[in-house]
């Protein structure tokens, strides 16, 4: 597809079913995201990729994490523990902080948000639908353990993967001058 074009036709599916990419398929998307923008080439962004029976493996991580903190939100546990059959693929994204002079935390976080967009617009590229999901499952301090991850490891949010299904939402019409400034 034309990187503009495909660029400008990307939107988030939240219906999503099978077929996902192929680990053919998924080595370019993780290919495309490993070129994000990386101050100091610290290398800061991992993926945890989950399909098929796995994605029993990541409600059991959900609920254990739901129970232990949110044990008074029975509608909260159960909406976890269903999470993570929304899509037949789910990619946890994290990004793993590096102590480092010049870059702080923060840009390495951002790092990991460009390869997110990365990923995006790979998939988009290839045909299939995808989400960017956060929410209480992810952006806090306790997650991270229940991955088996140590302390310097942020989990900035899960990218739920397709194919879309009746989803004809049209891209919404922006009028740029709304958001440019031009001096
Ligand atoms: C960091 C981040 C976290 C998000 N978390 C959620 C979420 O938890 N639930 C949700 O429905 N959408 C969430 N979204 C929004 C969707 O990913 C998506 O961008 C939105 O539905 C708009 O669709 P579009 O990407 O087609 O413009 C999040 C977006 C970002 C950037």
């Amino acid at each position: 597809m034309d990187a503009i074009k495909n660029l400008l036709s990307r939107k988030s599916s939240k219906n999503l079913e099978a077929p996902f990419p192929s680990k053919k398929e998924m080595d370019i998307v993780y290919q495309s995201a490993l070129r994000a923008p990386d101050h100091a080439w610290l290398r800061p962004s991992k993926f945890l990729e989950f399909k098929g029976d796995s994605l029993e493996e990541l409600s059991k991580i959900f609920t254990n994490f739901a129970n232990d903190h949110f044990q008074d939100d029975k509608a909260f546990i159960e909406k976890a523990k269903a999470a993570p059959f929304r899509a037949p693929m789910v990619i946890v994204l994290i990004t793993e902080i590096k102590d480092h002079p010049k870059v702080p935390a923060i840009e390495q976080m951002l790092s990991t948000s460009a390869a997110t967009q990365n990923i995006l617009l790979a998939l988009h590229a290839l045909g299939y639908g995808a989400i960017w999901k956060t929410g209480k499952l992810a952006l806090n301090e306790n997650i991270p353990k229940y991955f088996n991850l140590d302390k310097n490891h942020h989990i900035l949010g899960y990218i739920y993967i397709g194919t879309k299904s009746g989803d004809d939402r049209k891209v919404p019409h922006v009028n740029i001058e709304d958001f440019v400034t031009r001096q």
